[in-house]
């Protein structure tokens, strides 16, 4: 079975990859809520490492969902399927040397370690971007939680649909941080990974 794909003996490895861009590649990989600011956060750390010379991809429900995952729903077997397929995206940056930024929902605890599982625990850096339900509910950017009350959008997270809390490997609470100031504790935290070493 090894011999089948011997391509893999020939393209560059990770390593080198990593060499020419002057950064270990891992992936910060956000959960949260909707609306908990996963993507503000996402965006803002990107900004904040190009700054400082770190190549980055973010990838957000919005951008995957309206491509790759645009035939995928919002039932637990297709929110499953959703992150197997970011989570096997993931894997192929990675190889390329390059930063993930995840921002998605990832409600379960069974969705997260799967991810975990297909990326590599000693890759894979989980970030609890953890707001109150009522915080979420009360910005609602984008209208849904009052979709999701008024029953026009269904098994909407935190609502009617599960939201398992986290094993992080770090929680930054955005109704108690600016966006700044949650930047910063995420940059800070992330900073000594991603150096090459
Ligand atoms: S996940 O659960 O499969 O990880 P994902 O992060 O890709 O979700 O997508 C979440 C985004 O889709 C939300 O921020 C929201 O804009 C939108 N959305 C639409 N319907 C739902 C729903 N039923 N539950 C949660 N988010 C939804």
């Amino acid at each position: 079975m090894e011999n089948i794909h011997p391509v893999f003996d020939r393209i560059i490895q990770k390593k080198d990859k990593e060499k020419i861009l002057n950064q270990t590649s891992k992936v910060i990989w956000l959960t949260g809520l909707s609306g908990s600011g996963k993507t503000t956060l996402g965006a803002s750390l990107e900004q904040k490492l190009f700054n400082q010379g770190f190549l980055t991809q973010v990838l957000d429900g919005d951008n995957i969902r309206s491509g790759i995952n645009k035939n995928l729903n919002f039932t637990e077997e297709d929110r499953l399927e959703n992150i197997r397929r970011i989570a096997e995206v993931n894997k192929l940056f990675l190889n390329c040397g390059i930063i993930t930024i995840n921002c998605f929902i990832s409600p379960t605890k069974e969705i997260r370690d799967m991810a975990k599982e297909i990326i590599g625990e000693q890759n894979y850096i989980e970030i609890f971007v953890n707001a109150p339900i009522s915080v979420c509910e009360k910005r609602d950017v984008k209208g849904l939680y009052k979709k999701a009350r008024n029953g026009e959008i269904k098994n909407f997270t935190g609502i009617d649909s599960p939201f398992d809390v986290p094993e992080y490997d770090l929680e930054i609470r955005t109704d108690l941080y600016s966006v700044d100031e949650a930047t910063d504790i995420l940059y800070d935290f992330v900073i000594e990974k991603i150096r090459l070493k």
